[in-house]
């Protein structure tokens, strides 16, 4: 079977300027960047891999751990900060059993924060997979994560 890297450089070619894109659709479809396909496309592109290792690692959108199918991003800017941004990220990681930055171990969920999403009326603002919810409560915790379950 072609490789996902053979894919990605079918489609954009060979060409070196092109790496973030192609970075972006190794992370999109295997959720990482995982070593051997670093690897892989460093040689395709005949550029050293220290070189996109350093773009890889550059950008926080991307990672080199496998993430969670769902990432959570709980805003801890001060507007949702304030409004108790923390007591909602203590009941996630209760919840899921991880701390922030982590992936569960069924590779199910990922714990995030970012500080402030520009939503800051909505807050406390939850981000799960790109979808808004404000106003959330510790309370509130639970029934989101029905959701995603
Ligand atoms: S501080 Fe949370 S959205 Fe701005």
């Amino acid at each position: 079977m072609e490789s996902t890297v053979k894919k990605i450089t079918a489609k954009y070619g060979s060409d070196p300027s092109q790496i973030i894109a192609m970075l972006q659709d190794l992370q999109s479809a295997k959720r990482y960047l995982p070593e051997e396909d670093l690897r892989e496309l460093a040689e395709a592109l005949a550029i050293p891999l220290t070189r996109v290792y350093r773009i890889a690692t550059f950008f926080k959108a991307f990672s080199l751990e496998p993430k969670g199918e769902h990432i959570i991003n709980v805003c801890m800017g001060t507007a949702c900060h304030v409004r108790g941004a923390e007591r909602i990220l203590n009941e996630l990681e209760r919840q899921l059993g991880i701390s922030r930055g982590e992936t569960t171990a069924d590779q199910k969920f990922s714990l995030e924060t970012v500080n402030c999403l520009g939503a800051c009326a909505l807050g406390p603002v939850v981000v799960v997979d790109q979808e808004y919810h404000g106003d959330m409560t510790p309370g509130q915790v639970d029934k989101l994560m029905e959701n995603y379950r």
